[in-house]
């Protein structure tokens, strides 16, 4: 903090001088607080200016500002916002970028479906607000709980401030007993550029977008804050119901606005992928007009009972897609190229640029992929750029779209300086001085340091802690920086970060009073890490960092295994390529054989499977609870499908037996259960006959899910 006077010292402006800088530095922290990862202050420092405030506000009463921090409630930083567990998830959505994507998009719906050509299919065509999207809750007509979506199944309970936004009706007349009612909430052009301007000259933060404007906006611990923030909402979507609020998504909508409900106005109906085109070259068309920001055109199937039948994809439903804008481009000049060094090794080159403005961002860094990619090649050898390479101080067009990394798109060769030397790729890592190799079929040069290499070791800890993954609060990047280097409480590994508290033994006595940290923050942090001991197993898959295991796969793995005993053990008599637990392994579906080596490989390097066994020791892994399917005739059973089905398309077929507690497998072994054979069935029912394998057809199939 810096040196202050004694306040009985103060001349009555240095007095009105230093509220208002108090102000700004508590008004600061708190944001930085709870939007950053990162706090500002120290709770000592927080604590002791908030003091110093209410002391010269004591000796100069009426210069007490209007904004105070000493009435701003809720606001000490100590404070989070409590969880909300969605009782049905929020998923995001896939994307398309290119027009003909559309009419692909449509022909992979008729084919689940099994619709021809000519069928009627009709869809609702939106524009994609770019905001943060909110789930309300009404019970009883009434608005009982709003939550962000946070990782989709637990979001942060944001209700009193849910209840400041004008456009959010707190009770609604005629709707069912529960609705969930989701959607965007977003700022205005015009509210960000005033609101901007406001904070601009009271010193306060400005926003780089609106959207940051509305998140940092919507997430304030004091809902007065929120209040004064022109926030707003369109409602596109619903969670939990008690009874349907239509038939079409369309009528939904409707249904929606008449509830009280800000709907798009833009939202129409289309039957065909034609009129989903056209629609979404004209809401491209009034982008610019619209006064609040979209960043591409949501199709949705209109028929609910569709929507119901094609379902979802591990995080995106099959039954809506994003059509995105194109991305917006800038030249600026390449001032340096810097190599990072990525959790698994790869060397990935970073364009350091001249700050330049994309599509109201500024961007200052971009990603220019691999070697091949500087030197003007694809993967495949073939030339991009026509083959132009980029160089140190080349004059380069940068490329944004949504919220991707911005890359470099071209060069221009016109401004080359003469003396522009070609870039050189290191062949050895920056970070430990390791041999970077380029295997046979691969893009990447990666360092071969493993677990010896430091960058590769902040980054998997960077990793382990993020959001998809163990998403430890008050433990982020930066945190993650600073605990690896320290030299009393080091964190190393990830298990590390479980025996934290313990090698401070208990008292607080290390960890306090370092950068950042307070008595209460380091009390908060150890609360926070317990937290995360207990772990669903996709999560901690995933959080291994463990090359091509993403959050998909970490799914995947976690659904067929059911438990961490039962993964570990199997992972540990795989053997890549052959072998029972290996065949058992690749026969899950999704589950290809690089990401299936990549997993058997880590486990059986002495190294790192110690390090996860130490992890795992520290943890309390949660067995996959299979879902509620009491009273399906087919949960925990393995199902094959064979012949041709008639009534619904295989995707159909397996998508409804894995909603109901199935296992589907490809091919027929004793482990098979039940044989579903249309007609045209051959080698795999007879397999089934000679094992004896109950064997039945479509109807029947039909027939025995009927109703659930
Ligand atoms: S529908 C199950 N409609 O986009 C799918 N989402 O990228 C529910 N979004 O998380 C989403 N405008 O925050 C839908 N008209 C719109 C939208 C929209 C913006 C956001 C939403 C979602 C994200 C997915």
């Amino acid at each position: 903090m810096v040196e202050s006077k004694a306040v009985v010292d103060l001349t009555r402006d240095e007095a009105r001088a230093e509220l208002d800088r108090l102000a700004r530095l508590l008004g600061e922290a708190n944001l930085a607080y709870h939007t950053d990862d990162a706090p500002v202050l120290s709770d000592a420092d927080y604590d002791a200016a908030k003091r110093r405030n209410a002391e010269i506000e004591s000796r100069f009463p009426d210069l007490k500002r209007a904004d105070s921090p000493s009435d701003q409630v809720g606001a000490a930083p100590s404070e989070g916002f409590g969880k909300v567990r969605h009782v049905v998830r929020m998923l995001s959505l896939g994307n398309l970028f290119e027009d003909d994507e559309v009419a692909e998009f449509d022909a992979r719906v008729r084919k689940f479906l099994n619709l021809g050509a000519q069928d009627p299919l009709a869809y609702t065509s939106e524009p994609k607000i770019d905001g943060l999207s909110l789930s309300l809750r009404y019970e009883g007509g009434k608005l009982v709980q709003a939550a962000t979506r946070g990782d989709g199944e637990v979001g942060e309970n944001v209700t009193a401030n849910a209840l400041t936004i004008k456009d959010i009706p707190q009770t609604l007349q005629g709707a069912p007993d529960v609705l969930e009612v989701r959607g965007e909430v977003y700022m205005s052009h015009a509210d960000f550029a005033a609101l901007n301007e406001r904070h601009a000259q009271t010193g306060g933060k400005t926003f780089a977008n609106p959207r940051n404007a509305a998140a940092g906006s919507l997430r304030q611990l004091d809902p007065k804050i929120t209040e004064a923030r022109p926030l707003r909402f369109f409602a596109y979507a619903w969670g939990d119901l008690s009874a349907p609020l239509a038939e079409t998504q369309f009528g939904a909508i409707e249904r929606l606005k008449a509830l009280g409900f800000q709907t798009n106005p833009l939202t129409k109906l289309c039957e065909t992928p034609q009129e989903m085109l056209a629609h979404y070259k004209s809401i491209e068309a009034q982008r610019a007009t619209l006064g609040y920001d979209i960043d591409g055109v949501v199709y949705k199937v209109n028929a609910l009972s569709l929507q119901q039948r094609l379902g979802f994809r591990s995080t995106t439903p099959r039954w809506a897609t994003a059509h995105k804008f194109p991305a917006e481009l800038a030249w600026t000049t390449l001032e340096a190229i810097d190599i990072q060094v990525g959790r698994t090794g790869a060397l990935s080159p970073v364009a350091r640029l001249k700050p330049v403005t994309v599509g109201g961002v500024v961007v200052s860094n971009a990603t220019l992929h691999n070697e091949d990619y500087i030197e003007g090649r694809d993967s495949k050898g073939e030339p991009i750029r026509e083959g132009r390479d980029i160089r140190v101080g080349d004059w380069v067009q940068v490329y944004r779209a949504g919220d991707v990394i911005p890359k470099i798109a071209d060069v221009d060769l016109g401004k080359r300086a003469p003396n522009a030397e070609p870039y050189v790729f290191p062949k050895t890592c920056p970070e430990c001085g390791s041999d970077a190799v380029r295997e046979e079929g691969d893009a990447v040069r990666r360092c071969t340091g493993g677990m010896i290499c430091p960058a590769q070791a902040i980054e998997k800890l960077k990793h382990f802690v993020s959001r998809g993954a163990f998403d430890i609060e008050g433990l982020g990047a930066k945190q993650i920086e600073m605990f690896f280097h320290d030299e009393v409480l080091p964190i190393k590994e990830p298990a590390d970060i479980f025996t934290l508290a313990e090698r401070d033994a208990g008292n607080l006595a290390k960890l306090k009073n370092r950068d950042g940290f307070g008595e209460k923050s380091a009390k908060k942090l150890f609360e926070a890490i317990d937290s995360k001991r207990k772990i669903p197993l996709a999560r901690l898959l995933f959080a291994l960092g463990i090359r091509h295991l993403g959050e998909n796969g970490g799914a995947l793995l976690a659904n067929h295994y059911l438990s961490w005993a039962a993964f570990e053990s199997a992972m540990t008599s795989a053997e890549v390529g052959s072998g029972p637990a290996w065949e058992e392994l690749v026969s899950i579906d999704g589950v290809g054989s690089v990401l299936a080596a990549s997993v058997v490989t880590t486990f059986h390097q002495a190294a790192e499977r110690a390090s996860i066994d130490r992890l795992v020791a520290q943890l309390d892994v949660e067995d996959v609870e299979l879902r509620d399917t009491s009273g399906s005739p087919v949960a925990g059973k393995t199902l094959v499908f064979t012949g041709t089905l008639e009534k619904m398309t295989r995707a159909e077929a397996k998508s409804r037996a894995e909603a109901l507690g199935a296992k589907v497998a490809g091919s027929v072994s004793a482990k098979t259960d039940l044989l579903i054979a249309g007609p045209g069935a051959g080698s795999k029912a007879k397999k089934a006959e000679e094992l004896g394998i109950e064997t039945i057809d479509e109807d029947a199939w039909i027939a025995l899910i009927a109703g659930l």
